[in-house]
C-alpha cells in the first residue's frame, strides 16, 4: 500500500514536484520500501515514514534543494547509511532523505597526477576495486567499506585503519562539487595540488555531516599501492605494556600502516559471537594488530620490532603475509562492531585522547558502574578508542535515551574531558553527540559554527539538529 506522508508540507503536490525533478521511479514513499533508509546501522535511530529521493545528477540535487528552500522542507543527505552517530536519519517529520545512491560515476584515474574524481555515491570497496592494477590505491580504509560511500566518508571526515600512514579523509580530498544549503552549486575540481585562492571550502565541507551542502562529486588524492604487506598480532599482559610498546613501533617501523588495539573482553566476545578460535597465545591478552606495507621484505621491520619487544610480549606474535592469512587476523578487529551488535543496540562512544592518558582512561572506564561490561577497542595509533556498552537501547523504538544510559554516557565523556580528549574522534557529532559538543569546543567556536551554517544554509534546510542543535530543539 502506497501511503502519502501525513506531514502538511510534504503534501502530494510536493511529491509530484519531486517526481518531476528526479523521475517517478526515484521518489520512494512506500514505508516498507523506505524502511532501511529510516533506521541507522546500529538500530538506535529511526524516523517516521517520509520520502526518499534519489537524484541522478548534480543538477537534480540542486533542483531538489532549491525546491526545499522554496517550499520549506528539510533535506537529509544519505550515502551508505553506515554512520554511527545518527546523522543520516531525519529528526523532523517535514524531511526528505536525499540518497546519493545514483551518483555513481568513477572517472578514469589521472595516473600522472595520482588523482581521481568520483561521484559521492560510490562505495569505498567499488573505488578500491577500480584502482586495482593501476599502481595506486586510496588512502582511507574502514570496516564498512562494502556499504559506506565516498560522499559519506568526506561528510564525516572518516578515519579508519590506515590513518597512522595516510591521515583521515581530509588528507585525501583535493576538491569537491556540492550543492550548498541555499541551492547554489560550487565546483572545485581543477586538480591543482596547490591553490591558495581564498577560503578552503573543500576543507569546510569535509566533516560538515550534511549540514552545509550535499556533495555530489569529489576529487581524491591517490597513494602508491605497496608491493608487500605484513600483519602481526602482538599480545601483551596489560594495556600499559601495549601502549608503551607503541612508542618503539612508531619509531622503528617506517612502513607502519595500522596500529590497532583489542582487549581481552572484545576478543572473547568476537570469538563467542562467531564461534572462532582465538589465535594461539592471544586469549586473555591485550592485543596490538600491527600492519606494515612497503617495498620487498617489509616484514623484516616487523620481525625486528618483535625481537626488540620479545620480553614484553606474552607469546610469540602471530604474523601473516598472504592476504588470506592477514584477513584471518584482521577479522578479529573488524568483527568487533558486528559482535557487539549481536547483543542488542549498544551505547557507542568514539573518543580521542592524548597517548599518555589512554591507559588511565581505560582503567577509569572499566571502574564505572555500568549495566554492561564495556567493550573497548580502536585505532590506538591515532589515540582513538571506541567504547561500547552493549544492549543499552530497546530495539525498534524511538524512545528517548534511558536515564541510566544517559548518565553512563555523561560519565564516560566527563572522563574524556578530564583526560584532555575529544567527544568524537572519527564518527562525527551527528545527533548522538550534539548535546556534548561544548565539552570539546568552546562557546565562541560553536557560535562560529552557527554563523557558518547560517551563511551557507540560511533557511536551515539541511540536516537540522546535526552538529549543533537547531533552534526549537
Ligand atoms: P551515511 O551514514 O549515509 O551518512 C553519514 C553522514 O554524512 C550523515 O550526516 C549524512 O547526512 C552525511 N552525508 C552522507 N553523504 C553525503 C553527501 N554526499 N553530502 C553531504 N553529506 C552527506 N567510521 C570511521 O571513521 N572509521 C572506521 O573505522 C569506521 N568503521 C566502521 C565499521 C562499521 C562496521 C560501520 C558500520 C561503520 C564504521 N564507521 C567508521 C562509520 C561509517 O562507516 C563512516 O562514518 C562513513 O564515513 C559513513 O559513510 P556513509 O556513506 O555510510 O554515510
Ligand atoms: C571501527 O573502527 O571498527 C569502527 O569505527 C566501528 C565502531 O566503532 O564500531
Ligand atoms: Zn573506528
Amino acid at each position: 500500500v502506497v501511503r502519502i506522508p501525513t506531514s502538511p508540507v510534504l503534501a502530494s503536490s510536493v511529491i509530484s514536484e519531486l517526481r518531476q525533478i528526479v523521475g517517478a521511479a526515484h521518489v520512494l514513499i512506500d514505508p516498507d520500501v523506505t524502511a532501511t533508509y529510516r533506521t541507522d546501522w546500529t538500530g538506535r535511530f529511526h524516523s517516521e515514514p517520509l520520502p526518499v529521493v534519489r537524484p541522478g545528477s548534480t543538477v537534480e540535487v540542486q533542483e531538489v534543494v532549491a525546491l526545499a528552500n522554496r517550499i520549506g522542507f528539510h533535506v537529509v543527505p544519505q550515502g551508505g547509511n553506515t554512520g554511527l552517530v545518527g546523522g543520516s536519519i531525519p529528526t523532523k517529520r517535514d524531511s526528505v532523505i536525499v540518497s546519493t545512491s545514483r551518483l555513481q560515476w568513477i572517472d578514469e584515474p589521472d595516473l600522472l597526477s595520482a588523482q581521481i574524481v568520483v561521484g559521492a555515491g560510490v562505495r569505498l570497496a567499488t573505488l578500491q576495486h577500480a584502482l586495482l592494477g593501476t599502481g595506486w590505491m586510496f588512502g582511507v580504509d574502514l570496516g564498512a567499506r562494502d556499504s559506506c560511500t565516498i560522499g559519506g566518508m568526506v561528510a564525516t571526515n572518516a578515519g579508519g585503519i590506515t590513518v597512522v600512514r595516510h591521515g583521515m579523509m581530509r588528507h585525501q580530498v583535493l576538491g569537491i562539487e556540492a550543492v550548498l544549503g541555499d541551492g547554489s552549486v560550487i565546483s572545485h575540481l581543477n586538480g591543482l595540488e596547490k591553490d591558495n585562492t581564498g577560503y578552503d571550502l573543500d576543507g569546510l565541507l569535509t566533516g560538515s555531516e550534511g549540514t552545509l551542502a550535499v556533495m555530489t562529486r569529489v576529487l581524491l588524492k591517490l597513494r602508491p599501492s605497496q608491493l608487500r604487506t605484513a600483519t602481526a598480532m602482538l599480545g601483551f599482559p596489560t594495556v600499559d605494556a601495549a601502549v608503551s610498546a607503541t612508542a618503539l613501533i612508531r619509531r622503528s617501523v617506517p612502513s607502519l600502516e595500522s596500529l590497532e588495539l583489542m582487549l581481552p573482553s572484545g576478543i572473547e566476545l568476537v570469538g563467542s559471537a562467531f564461534g572462532w578460535e582465538v589465535p594461539e597465545g592471544m586469549a586473555g591478552q591485550t592485543v596490538l594488530l600491527v600492519e606494515v606495507a612497503g617495498a620487498e621484505k617489509v616484514e623484516d621491520e616487523l620481525a625486528n620490532v618483535c625481537d626488540a619487544l620479545g620480553t614484553v610480549m606474552t607469546a610469540d606474535p602471530a604474523v601473516a603475509l598472504s592476504s588470506s592469512a592477514r584477513a584471518s587476523l584482521w577479522r578479529w578487529r573488524e568483527a568487533h562492531t558486528a559482535a557487539i551488535a549481536t547483543l542488542g543496540v549498544p551505547l557507542k562512544l568514539d573518543v580521542s585522547l592524548p597517548q599518555k592518558e589512554i591507559r588511565h582512561f581505560i582503567d577509569a572506564v572499566f571502574r564505572l558502574p555500568a549495566p554492561a561490561r564495556p567493550i573497548v577497542f580502536g585505532h590506538l595509533g591515532d589515540g582513538n578508542l571506541h567504547v561500547n556498552f552493549p544492549a543499552c537501547f530497546p530495539k525498534s523504538t524511538s524512545e528517548a535515551i534511558a536515564a541510566e544510559t544517559h548518565d553512563l554516557e555523561v560519565r564516560v565523556l566527563a572522563l574524556v574531558s578530564l583526560h584532555g580528549g575529544s567527544v568524537s574522534a572519527e564518527h562525527g557529532v551527528g545527533v548522538a553527540k550534539t548535546p556534548y559538543l561544548s565539552m570539546t569546543r568552546s562557546a565562541s567556536e560553536i557560535d562560529a559554527f552557527r554563523r557558518v551554517k547560517r551563511a551557507l544554509d540560511p533557511l536551515g534546510i539541511l540536516n537540522p539538529g546535526v552538529i549543533v542543535a537547531s533552534s526549537g530543539d
